[in-house]
């Protein structure tokens, strides 16, 4: 069946379809920005930061005058940022105090497979029935129960890491109740650099939502079995821009440069960001870490798991002026993300090196293992919904072995658009569609927007950890509908 024949409403560069509210949407840029805390260590040894992460429901006030249960890392949402260093171990108890199964992924992260949220690695709830248990698969997977830790060495460079939940088939619907939060690894090349920094070093995680009646975030319910109603296989798009949380806020910023920490944590939509009154989003990193040097883009098309690291200089407004951060990708309301509003002239003495970190393309090598990954709509063994190279995700079945430190050249092809996320290692895009990257391609990447018959070329190498890891859409609900493969290294 065609998009079409399928009744779904589509909006231009979204394959998903639009979940209105039932409420009165709230007025634009009335609530202020909240920052999400910075999550404190328990203790602090010689081989790592110890912290305990409580997964909770919580009710909190996200439109004003309703409350909007949310499943939330310390009830949160999104949940605290961890604030990190390059090279020094952070293990994170995570106890489970929902009535549902987790797991926890850390997107971006450079971690053993014992600790990177295999789809199947539950961390169950303490006692009693839990919601959706009996249809659970629960094959091979490393199950705890009550608390889980994990393990992240940070053995990376300076970037902006998201942690988000991975459960098998029911990723989409519990990122989407708030299961998300950011990860922030810190280094000296980072340290060194001239950036703006504490109060305006600001973390924008961008995410839509639809609003029922009773104040609850509104998702397709799950009819048996898959967390994903097979009707809103394209996407769950909502009707209101949520930014750390809040609906279209606004940020009061001095007249000077702030850098943002861009994640777009929406289940299927994209943005395209820009500014108006209008000025460059100058990109001074990208998923994994900063780039060479600044690219300056009038517009920021940003696809789900992606992150941009922008600086945007207010000193080129005069105090009083608001500035709106749009998305252009949407003629309606989510045609906005957000506002600043510039309130006084004041001392900056940051700026934008034209060399940013010693990060460089490497040479594209000759003779190495390619592979290819398509990614398209399937009927695969009684599954309807997402395939990887006809297959619909099967946790015991490996798509390809990898060796490890050895350079792979990764194709992926698909039919819609998609953004693909390889877990482990970060990659460099050689082309797109037979050309050079594009625009919003440059630097480390771990998620890389596949347009419509349009072939990426990707370099890749793993490193250090053996064992069992993934590659899928992020597009949440392809997710769970299946559009994920396991590989293994070794
Ligand atoms: Cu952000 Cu495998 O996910
Ligand atoms: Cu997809």
């Amino acid at each position: 069946a065609t998009l079409a024949d399928c009744g779904l409403e589509l909006s231009p560069g979204q394959t998903a379809e639009l979940l209105h509210s039932e409420v009165p949407l709230p007025e634009p840029f009335k609530v202020p920005l909240p920052i999400p805390p910075v999550k404190k260590p328990v203790r602090t040894e010689a081989d790592g930061d110890y912290y305990r992460v409580v997964q909770k429901r919580a009710s909190l006030e996200i439109l004003p005058g309703l409350r909007t249960e949310v499943l939330g890392y310390d009830g949160l949402f999104p949940g605290p940022t961890f604030d990190v260093r390059s090279g020094r171990t952070t293990v994170i108890e995570q106890v489970n105090q929902l009535d549902v199964p987790t797991v926890v992924h850390l997107h971006g992260g450079h971690t053993p497979a014992a600790s990177d949220g295999w789809p199947l690695d539950l961390l169950l709830p303490n006692g009693g029935h839990h919601e959706h248990m009996d249809h659970m698969d629960t094959g091979g997977g490393d199950q705890k129960t009550g608390s889980r830790t994990y393990t992240y060495p940070n053995t990376q460079r300076a970037a902006a890491l998201w942690y988000h939940d991975h459960r098998m088939d029911y990723t989409a619907p519990q990122v989407y109740r708030g299961l998300v939060g950011l990860h922030l690894i810190r280094d000296d090349e980072e340290d060194a650099l001239p950036l703006p920094r504490g109060d305006r070093e600001i973390p924008l995680v961008i995410a839509d939502r639809a609003f029922a009646a009773d104040g609850s975030f509104r998702y397709p319910a799950a009819k048996n079995g898959p967390g994903v109603e097979s009707a809103y296989m394209e996407g769950v798009i909502g009707d209101v821009v949520l930014v750390n949380g809040a609906p279209w806020p606004v940020l009061e910023v001095a007249a000077a440069k702030y850098r943002f920490r861009i994640l777009n944590a929406s289940n299927a939509r994209r943005y395209e960001l820009a500014l108006d009154p209008g000025q460059p989003l100058i990109q001074i990193g990208s998923d994994g870490g900063l780039l060479g040097a600044p690219v300056e883009h009038d517009s920021l098309v940003v696809a789900p798991a992606e992150r941009f690291d922008v600086v945007v200089d207010f000193s080129k407004y005069q105090p009083g002026t608001e500035v709106t951060l749009l998305n252009k990708l949407s003629k309606d309301r989510t045609g906005q993300v957000m506002r600043f509003r510039v309130t006084a002239k004041a001392a900056d003495d940051t700026s934008i090196p034209s060399k940013l970190s010693s990060y460089a393309a490497v040479p594209e090598p000759a003779g190495v293992v390619r592979r290819k990954w398509a990614f398209r709509r399937g009927d695969a063994g009684g599954h309807t919904g997402w395939t990887i190279n006809g297959k619909a995700f099967d946790p015991e079945v490996m798509q390809a072995e990898v060796k490890l430190d050895q350079y792979e050249i990764w194709s992926f092809v698909t039919d819609v658009h998609h953004p693909v996320h390889v877990h482990l290692a970060p990659f460099q895009v050689l082309r797109r569609g037979g050309k050079k990257p594009g625009p919003y391609d440059a630097g480390w990447k771990d998620t890389v927007d596949i347009r419509p018959a349009e072939v990426v070329e990707v370099l890749v190498r793993f490193t250090a950890h053996k064992g069992k890891y993934l590659i899928h859409c992020h597009n949440l609900e392809h997710e769970d509908m299946a559009m994920m493969a396991a590989f293994r290294t070794s």
